[in-house]
């Protein structure tokens, strides 16, 4: 994505009611104090590229990176993902849409406590509802358990796309883990991808889930 793919360029944008939904959540979101991580953060991180996109990308939590400059999956993880994503997507600034789970930075990059995914996760489904991508991709396993409700682990739910019977969602490894787990890990995400693609070119069919 070009650097200039800030949500803010929405102002550019058509307005429909989708987006005039996404754009007031932003603003919610950006002075949000449900939670202590609103003390620590930088910047909130709420997510960018169309938001008419066929595909949402939900990741965990904001890293260092990603709280200092307010836009999500830019550091080397984020690269990885990207680059993953450009080789399925020519365009992902009018395809897909980026967030997270957690709009703000956990210290020190831990685990998103249970009490912050259920105060941040409205803000998600409100994301879901305005975008209403037609796949979301989950990355990581917080985000696959948290989006299919479920406590398996990323290795038995991914490589597959699921219908919960509200949203289709392609659960894959966080890129972190490809980072520290070598070329296996990136060859699984990228055949997740891959399958995503499938599903919306209508040439890869859904599971029911659970
Ligand atoms: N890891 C995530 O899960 N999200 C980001 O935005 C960056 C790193």
């Amino acid at each position: 994505m070009t650097p200039c793919a800030h949500f803010d360029d929405l102002s550019k944008l058509p307005t429909s009611e989708n987006i005039t939904r996404l754009r007031s959540l932003n603003e919610q979101v950006q002075s949000c104090q449900l939670c202590p991580l609103s003390i620590t953060r930088t910047n909130v991180v709420f997510g960018e590229g169309s938001p008419l996109a066929r595909v949402m990308v939900v990741g965990e939590a904001p890293g260092k990176d990603e709280d200092e400059q307010g836009r999500p999956f830019v550091g080397r993880s984020g690269q990885l993902l990207r680059k993953l994503l450009g080789e399925s997507f020519d365009d992902l600034d009018s395809e897909i849409f980026i967030t997270n789970l957690l709009k703000c930075r956990p210290p020190n990059n831990r685990n998103p406590e249970p009490k912050e995914i259920d105060l941040c996760s409205s803000y998600l489904t409100r994301q879901v509802a305005a975008i209403s991508p037609e796949v979301v991709l989950a990355v990581g396993a917080f985000a696959a358990r948290t989006l299919l409700k479920t406590k398996l682990g990323i290795g038995e739910l991914r490589a597959k796309v699921y219908f919960d019977g509200e949203q289709v969602v392609v659960p894959t490894y966080h890129p972190a883990a490809a980072l520290r787990g070598g070329p296996l890990v990136t060859t699984k995400m990228r055949a997740d991808i891959s399958l995503l693609k499938l599903y919306l070119e209508g040439q890869a069919s859904t599971c029911p889930f659970p």
